[in-house]
């Protein structure tokens, strides 16, 4: 094990400010396969925590297990200035029974940007740890960084048409104590544009048994969402140089499963490819392989999209619910992948209840099983059965997985703007 000491950049105002101290990080190094290891953390003048395991990733195993969710956030058992995340804490305990669950078998955690809404707050990040510690002791904690880590309007990746959405989210973080609090594989940097370190953990690829995590193999992973249909307009322009300038390289990479957060909803669709729901092949057309994409930002924070509504009756509580999408819910939770050499198993679970809500199976052949598109319409939709089949062609290898940190800053709508401009709604008040 190797050790590296950080001070983490301070906050932008002196209100909550306090000193952030260190931050010890540790690298292990040669870990056989699938072994529990004991550890501690502490020092003998400060004092040693209690003994931790975690069971060591082993690339020969038939199965990978991940949870994966997005804006979590954290909650204090306390009042204070700066709204929390309730629902995180539920996620948390629920997860949490999974991994105890899973006994010896490894698994990790991906969480898709906008981590613990610090905003600038470092007993916020300290909170947030503390409540991860519950598992993030026992499996690696896998991050990408949102808008909640990065956005400010100083810093230096900020093209023109990103203007309307710019915003505050980081709340001066720049993507420092993102950057010095993770440490994730690779070297990718983006400057800050202050005397700050720059920002890291931004794009990197490593194995995890047949899940190969990086840039465009079997999955990609980002923040903001290429496909929505919540009522979200303030990111179109994102969405559209997505959709322009990503989207064809996940088509043609045949990548399999995108997974987006930032809208807190849990949202599937179809395997798409603009806008377009992958052939059947059930009349003898060419197959077509499309990436099936979820949206995962319903880990914790609870301000919500609405749905789109019916575009010449803007006012109506009526969203129509597109034939692409063809499951999407407004419970918080996460989802747990189950991978093998088979299939891929990717299940929603609530945080109210700990059960499964939403399943989604795509084999290795190509076939996506359940929320099918059939010549008559949608079959099973928000059933979580497997009815039929659908076959998309799929990238021939059987690594399973892979996962892009988009980084770039872009902005979320503040909860100032929010409530001014009536398009998200909080599912609880600031009094709850
Ligand atoms: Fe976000």
């Amino acid at each position: 094990m190797r050790g590296r000491i950080y001070v983490t950049a301070p906050a932008n105002e002196s209100i909550g400010w306090r000193d952030p101290g260190f931050i010890h990080d540790g690298i292990m190094v040669n870990l056989q396969k699938g072994k529990r290891y004991y550890y501690q953390v502490g020092s003998d003048s400060g004092g040693w925590s209690t003994t931790y395991s975690f069971v060591s990733p082993n690339e020969d195993s038939s199965e990978t297990i991940a949870f994966l969710f997005g804006d979590m956030g954290t909650a204090t058992p306390y009042s204070t200035f700066v709204r929390t995340q309730d629902e995180s804490i539920s996620t948390i305990k629920w997860i949490s029974r999974d991994i105890e669950a899973l006994g010896d078998k490894p698994t990790f955690i991906s969480h898709i940007g906008d981590i613990s809404y610090a905003r600038g707050y470092s007993w916020l990040w300290d909170n947030f740890f503390y409540q991860i510690e519950p598992v993030a002791s026992k499996v690696p904690y896998h991050v990408c960084i949102g808008n909640h880590e990065y956005d400010w309007p100083l810093q230096p990746w900020k093209p023109d048409w990103s203007s309307s959405i710019y915003g505050k989210d980081g709340g001066g973080e720049c993507g420092v104590p993102y950057s010095l609090r993770f440490h994730m594989p690779g070297n990718s940097s983006e400057p800050t544009g202050t005397r700050a370190p720059s920002t890291r953990n931004l794009y990197y690829s490593f194995d995890v048994g047949l899940i190969e995590i990086g840039p465009l193999s079997w999955s990609s992973k980002g923040h903001r969402p290429m496909y929505t249909t919540s009522y979200e307009s303030r990111d179109a322009p994102l969405r559209e140089r997505l959709l322009e300038h990503l989207e064809p390289l996940l088509v043609k990479n045949k990548v399999t499963l995108a997974l987006w957060g930032h809208v807190h909803r849990y949202e599937r669709f179809c395997p798409l490819s603009n806008f377009t729901c992958g052939s059947l092949g059930m009349n003898e057309e060419e197959w077509k392989a499309f990436p099936v994409h979820l949206v995962i930002g319903m880990a914790g924070q609870d301000w919500q999209p609405i749905w789109q509504p019916r575009p010449d009756h803007l006012t109506d509580p009526i969203f129509p619910q597109p034939l692409r999408s063809l499951y999407r819910g407004g419970e918080f939770g996460y989802v747990r992948l189950v991978a093998n050499k088979d299939k891929l198993t990717l299940s929603y679970v609530g945080n109210h209840d700990g059960e499964v809500h939403d399943v989604v199976e795509i084999m290795a052949s190509g076939q996506v099983l359940n929320g099918v598109i059939t010549p008559d319409g949608v079959a099973g939709r928000d059933k979580g059965e497997s009815t039929t089949s659908w076959h998309v062609m799929v990238a021939s290898v059987l690594v399973l997985g892979a996962f892009i940190g988009y980084i770039f800053g872009f902005v979320s709508r503040s909860r100032k703007d929010a409530a001014s401009s009536n398009r998200w709604t909080p599912v609880k008040s600031d009094d709850a």
